[in-house]
């Protein structure tokens, strides 16, 4: 073949009409054909994309939602109260036989108990560190004792492996010069919760469970709880949340 026939082969006004139309389908076909895969594939990109994406977008959402749901309405706390982990055991300093506390809490109540002394104020130290199993045996032998369904023990008492004293931060404090109304919610009128009141902020201890608390425990104006370290503080992130919602703290 000649080069001019060989040029004439390749040039399409060569190609018989019925020939050229049927290439112009096939490749207009093709054409379509890619358009719809690239469809396609757009469309199961999307599906993905909200199927996963903006789904769990949404249950991020969802979760938040239902966070904050649960913190008003308490479906993350045992009856009112948050879970703890038991302090551990090197963590833990004997402030007297029997009773033991965190080194930071007794570190800051020994500095806030001086300054309460030097204004005479007497403070006295009730409780501290529980165990889950000393905890254990409150809730369910002293408790039960009192013929008192949980609903009714978690009002005053936190159930095992839930307890704020578990983690050695809480602390339950007395007025030396009236006893009578140690765990009793009379302290509330002495001298020494008026000085705790005033100034117990300043040695990074607050009250777990004021009037009216949003965990739904009754008020115990003896019990509080030191959060001067970032330690502390995670521990009681899901209780400050849900004082910081619903509180003077907003
Ligand atoms: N009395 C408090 C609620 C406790 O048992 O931890
Ligand atoms: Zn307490």
């Amino acid at each position: 073949m000649s080069r001019s026939e060989k040029n004439r082969s390749v040039n399409s006004d060569e190609i018989p009409l019925a020939q050229r139309s049927s290439t112009v389908r096939s490749s207009q076909l093709k054409k379509i054909r890619f358009l719809l895969r690239g469809l396609f594939i757009t469309l199961i990109s999307f599906s993905f994309y909200f199927l996963f994406f903006f789904n769990s977008g949404q249950l991020v959402l969802k979760t938040q939602n239902n966070d904050i749901k649960a913190l008003n309405t308490s479906d993350i706390t045992l009856l009112g109260h948050f879970p703890y982990k038991e302090a551990l055991k090197e963590d833990l300093i004997s402030v007297y036989p029997g009773l033991e506390v965190h080194k930071d809490t007794y570190k800051a109540l020994t500095e806030m108990s001086s300054a309460a002394l030097k204004d005479g104020i007497k403070l006295v130290l009730l409780s501290g560190f529980r165990s889950i199993e000393l905890q254990r045996s409150i809730f369910y032998e002293r408790k039960s004792a009192r013929n008192q369904v949980a609903i009714e023990r978690a009002k005053v008492s936190a159930p095992p492996g839930y307890s704020e004293h578990s983690t050695g931060f809480a602390i339950d404090l007395g007025d030396g010069t009236m006893r009578q109304t140690d765990f009793e919610v009379d302290f509330e009128n002495t001298p020494a919760f008026n000085w705790l009141n005033k100034n117990a902020a300043r040695y990074h201890f607050i009250l777990s469970f004021p009037k009216g608390n949003p965990q739904g425990v009754s008020y115990e104006p003896w019990h509080w709880r030191y959060e001067g370290t970032v330690e502390a503080l995670e521990k009681f992130k899901k209780a400050n949340n849900l004082l910081m919602k619903k509180s003077k703290y907003d």
